[in-house]
Order: structure tokens, then C-alpha cells, then sequence
């Protein structure tokens, strides 16, 4: 009984941590902020988002664009609303993911999904 005591109670605070961390991650901030998700996903001479949409992205393209988008859906930009945001960025993101999980036709959503002026005009500024 004696080994089982010391193999239950660090299993029990082991636990007890990887909760509290997981509460804690959960709470923090988004990884990227909107303007690093801009920088990184839409901008450059060939943007990481235009490879990814346009079936020219490898594996760590399409993973990282993921990444960058569910920063984006976890942030609220400064302009419009919330519920217009949520719209725009969870069809950024599902369009994201299904292209990693390798569904077809899901280029053409993203390509649909990443209209920057239609994003900037109701949320980009004051
Ligand atoms: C889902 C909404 C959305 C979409 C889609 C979107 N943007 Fe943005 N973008 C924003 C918001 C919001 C800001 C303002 C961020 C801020 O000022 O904090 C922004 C800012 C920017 C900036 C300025 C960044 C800076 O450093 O000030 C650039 C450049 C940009 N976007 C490029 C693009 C391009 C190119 C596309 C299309 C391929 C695009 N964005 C699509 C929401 C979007």
C-alpha cells in the first residue's frame, strides 16, 4: 500500500498542474495579434494565405495557417462587431483547417474567406 501512496499522489498533482495550466493558457491573451496575423498570413510577395489557398501550401504552410487564424478568431478587433468578427474569422479558420485535413474544395473557401477589404471595411480602424 505503501507504493501505491507514492505513485497515486504525484499522478494526483501532476494532474492537478496540467489542469491548472490548461486554465491558465486559457486565459491568456491570443498567441499572434491581428497585425502579426495580417503580417504573416496576408502579406509579402506571396503571401503565406495564397499558398495555402491556392493548393501550393506544404504541410507546415497549411499548419501554421491555422495557428495564425485561431490567434485571429480568439482576438476582437477594436471595430465592428463581434458577431460579424466571429463570422469572418471561423470561416477564415474552418476553411483553414478542412485544407489541412485535406478536404476538397476547401482552397475555394478560404480563397472566398480571405476578402481583405470586405474584413477591413467593417473592421479595420477606430
Ligand atoms: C477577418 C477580417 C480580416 C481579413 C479577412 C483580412 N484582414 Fe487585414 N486586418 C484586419 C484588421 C481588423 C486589421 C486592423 C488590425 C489593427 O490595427 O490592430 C487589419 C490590418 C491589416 C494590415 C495592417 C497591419 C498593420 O501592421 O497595421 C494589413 C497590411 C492587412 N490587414 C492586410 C490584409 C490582406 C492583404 C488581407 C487579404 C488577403 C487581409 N488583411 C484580410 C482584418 C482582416
Amino acid at each position: 500500500m505503501r507504493t501505491l501512496k507514492f505513485i497515486v499522489a504525484p499522478a494526483l498533482i501532476l494532474g492537478l498542474l496540467i489542469g491548472l495550466a490548461a486554465l491558465r493558457a486559457a486565459d491568456e491573451a491570443p498567441k499572434y495579434t491581428i497585425k502579426e496575423v495580417m503580417k504573416m498570413a496576408h502579406q509579402g510577395g506571396s503571401p503565406l494565405y495564397k499558398r495555402v489557398s491556392s493548393g501550393k501550401g506544404s504541410k507546415e504552410d497549411k499548419k501554421k495557417l491555422v495557428d495564425l487564424y485561431t490567434a485571429l478568431a480568439a482576438d476582437m478587433p477594436t471595430k465592428g462587431d463581434a458577431e460579424s468578427w466571429k463570422d469572418k474569422t471561423s470561416a477564415l479558420l474552418d476553411a483553414a483547417k478542412a485544407i489541412e485535413d485535406g478536404k476538397e474544395g476547401a482552397t475555394k473557401d478560404l480563397q472566398k474567406a480571405a476578402d481583405c477589404k470586405a474584413c477591413h471595411t467593417v473592421h479595420k480602424g477606430k
